[in-house]
């Protein structure tokens, strides 16, 4: 399947997994980083860290609740992992990124929340961030 997709995709190949599927028999990291490691040969570039499944289990949410999972994957199968689930705030995205648990941070309901989210992650960070072109005019005030 993904040497399908590659023949028609040559961009960015992200994939989304379920590192844990809370069940027991069920899912499991150490399955997860086999298979990664696999798609990495393929040439997948980023495994999309997520849990859950097909299976009503139970899940105990917290802020942060899947980064470990992106952060033993990335850091046992050597490919990059996206973190996911409940990150609220830039000091949090932040601390994922830089201790190296994860190579990119995806936002869901935050980003529904506060579409302006990444703006004032810029400047809580300190950093720069240029508007993407076809919104550039509704920044000007003439
Ligand atoms: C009850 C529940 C069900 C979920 N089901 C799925 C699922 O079917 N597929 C999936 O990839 N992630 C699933 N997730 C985890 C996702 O990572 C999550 O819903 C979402 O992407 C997190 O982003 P957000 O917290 O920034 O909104 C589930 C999480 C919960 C709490």
């Amino acid at each position: 399947m993904i040497d399908a997709v590659k023949e028609e995709w040559q961009g960015p190949l992200f994939v989304r997994i379920s590192a844990t599927d809370y069940t027991e028999g069920g899912l499991t990291p150490e399955v997860q980083i086999g298979y990664a490691g696999k798609m990495k040969e393929q040439g997948v570039d980023l495994i999309d860290t997520s849990t859950g499944g097909n299976v009503l289990a139970p899940i105990d949410t917290f802020p942060g609740y899947q980064v470990p999972y992106a952060d033993k994957i990335r850091n046992e199968a050597e490919i990059a992992t996206g973190a996911v689930g409940l990150i609220l705030n830039p000091i949090q995205a932040e601390e994922i990124l830089k201790n190296n648990r994860a190579d990119l941070i995806f936002l869901g309901r935050e980003l529904l929340r506060d579409p302006y989210w990444p703006r004032a992650a810029a400047v809580q960070l300190g950093e720069t961030i240029d508007v993407p072109e076809p919104y550039q005019r509704g920044w000007r005030f003439k």
